[in-house]
């Protein structure tokens, strides 16, 4: 049988993780965090597809995409979190589990970090956890698609 595809988003400057404010997003860049995320699929019978942009429209394009191709999805939108109606907007067509990831605890942080427009829409939502959070919900998805 075919894997199970899942996708993965992420937003902006998360392109710049490694170098990013370490202390808060730590030291693993983007395509290690990739690259595990696709070993750690394949043990779970899913293929996974990952995906960065600095771009809104882009997001909201690829996850529009998503409607059709994958059987869920893990996104970290980055700043796009805390503004973007167009997102969440996004988020409302899909009909499969849509796990939130932060790397940071955003509740912990600046007030303005505390409202996430797509946390009353992602079935389940993980941040504090560092990278370690994106593995967490690809494990979590495997469960929900079985
Ligand atoms: C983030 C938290 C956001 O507030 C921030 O803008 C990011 C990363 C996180 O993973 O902790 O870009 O989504």
């Amino acid at each position: 049988m075919a894997s199970k595809k899942v996708l993965v988003i992420h937003g902006p400057n998360l392109n710049m993780l490694g170098k990013r404010e370490p202390e808060v997003y730590g030291t693993t860049g983007l395509d290690d965090i990739n690259n595990g995320l696709i070993e750690l699929g394949k043990k779970l019978g899913l293929n996974v597809d990952t995906f960065q942009s600095n771009h809104e429209g882009a997001i909201v394009d690829k996850i529009q995409e998503a409607s059709q191709k994958h059987k869920g999805l893990i996104i970290n939108p980055g700043a796009y979190s805390h503004t973007s109606i167009a997102i969440l907007d996004a988020l409302l067509i899909l009909k499969v589990p849509v796990i939130e990831v932060h790397l940071s605890n955003i509740y912990k942080r600046e007030p303005f970090r505390h409202k996430s427009m797509i946390s009353g829409v992602a079935t389940a939502t993980l941040g504090g956890f560092g990278h370690s959070g994106y593995y967490m919900a690809l494990e979590a998805i495997a469960r929900m698609v079985k």
